[in-house]
């Protein structure tokens, strides 16, 4: 289940009117992206690939991959803007304020060295402790994640460790630092179901204790279901949706959302049944004006062709929609137990 967190949790993140370019400037990828994600709270980004989602998680983490840079708008951590940051000040807030987890952990470790020396030595640069202290505390974090006998695997090489044993290094590593923010980008997609639900639970757990806020990418609806209090529907580099999980989930504002619930709902949830919503989302730089999910979409009809981008818009408390014609659909959802089951 979802953790609410309190009504008036302050507000971790903050990103207002995202722009991010790819190709040196020359093709947009991401636009008017805007959410905030609160002390506690857990907020999912779903859609096919390609829609966004990696790219607008790396942008909050300053780690966007060469030729892609945040064209406009802003992105606040507390009070600090990340957008206004040099490389120095991003060094600081990454490892401490900011905590990253992704899909594939073999790669984020270094072979050659143990597991404690990589967790214990930003223990040490960038907290202060001593050699023994910082020993201690990376024991006690192996230990807090759920890893039986955390004295033996602080010695052990990656190599060593199983998959859902690694990913488990790496989130203690992420939060070793005591992060506000935790980005999760696919990163329990690569395991069995029932290691994937012990690292969700471990999540939840740490949400719970630390007050941890959760920005979460997964292709698994079911996941984010499980997860989420709320979510953000990406297609073609825009938020065309979001709101709470149970409500999105339950009455979708959006075609794309109905579409999405509707042919995941026929298979497994995973990547693959995302791929089969009938035709293709445009490529970045390529996308009509108007509503982007046009060409796809059963509803469409003249006004939602026009000449201008279509604006998110109230669509119920604490929810909007890209939709111009919203109010006149009534759309089908999925209920949580149909997408938990
Ligand atoms: N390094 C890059 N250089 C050029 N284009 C890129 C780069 N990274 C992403 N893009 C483009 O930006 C768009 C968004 O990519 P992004 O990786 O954010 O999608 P995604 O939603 O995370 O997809 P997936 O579900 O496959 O991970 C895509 O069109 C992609 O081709
Ligand atoms: S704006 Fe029109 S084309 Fe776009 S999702 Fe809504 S009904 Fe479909
Ligand atoms: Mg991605």
């Amino acid at each position: 289940m979802p953790l609410s967190p309190p009504e008036q949790a302050p507000e971790v993140l903050a990103v207002e009117g995202l722009r991010i370019t790819v190709n040196g400037g020359r093709t947009e990828a991401v636009r008017d992206v805007s959410f905030t994600v609160r002390a506690g709270e857990s907020v999912g980004l779903v859609g096919e690939s390609g829609s966004g989602k990696t790219l607008t998680c790396r942008s909050v983490l300053g780690v966007l991959p060469p030729g892609c840079a945040v064209a406009e708008g802003t992105a606040r951590l507390g009070d600090t803007e990340l957008t206004a940051l040099d490389r120095r000040g991003w060094e600081r807030l990454r490892g401490q304020r900011l905590g990253a987890v992704f899909q594939d952990p073999a790669s984020y470790l270094n072979p050659s060295l143990t597991v404690g020396r990589q967790l214990a030595e930003p223990l040490r640069v960038r907290q202060g402790l001593s050699r023994s202290e910082a020993r201690e505390r990376a024991v006690q974090l192996l230990g807090a994640v759920g890893l039986h006998q955390p004295e033996e695997v602080f010695h052990r090489y990656p190599f060593e460790l199983s998959g859902g044993m690694l990913q488990r290094v790496l989130i203690a590593t992420a939060v070793a630092g005591d992060p506000e923010l935790l980005v999760a980008d696919e990163a329990t997609t690569a395991l069995d179901t029932v290691v994937q639900a012990e690292v969700l639970d471990l999540l939840a757990q740490l949400r719970a204790e630390r007050g941890l806020a959760l920005l979460l990418v997964s292709h698994d609806l079911a996941v984010v279901a499980e997860v989420c209090d709320r979510i953000l529907v990406f297609y073609a580099g825009e938020v065309v949706e979001d709101g709470p999980t149970e409500q999105v989930l339950a009455a979708p504002a959006h075609p794309y959302t109905e579409a999405l619930l509707r042919v995941a709902s026929i298979g497994d949830w995973g990547r693959r049944e995302l791929a089969v919503i009938p035709g293709r989302p445009p490529e970045a730089g390529e996308a009509p004006t108007g509503c982007r999910f046009a060409d796809r979409c059963e509803y469409a009809a003249p006004q939602c062709r026009s000449d201008q981008p279509v604006p998110l818009r109230p669509a119920g408390e604490g929810r909007r929609t890209r939709c111009v014609r919203a109010d006149d659909l009534a759309l089908a959802g999925t209920g949580r137990e149909e997408v938990t089951a």
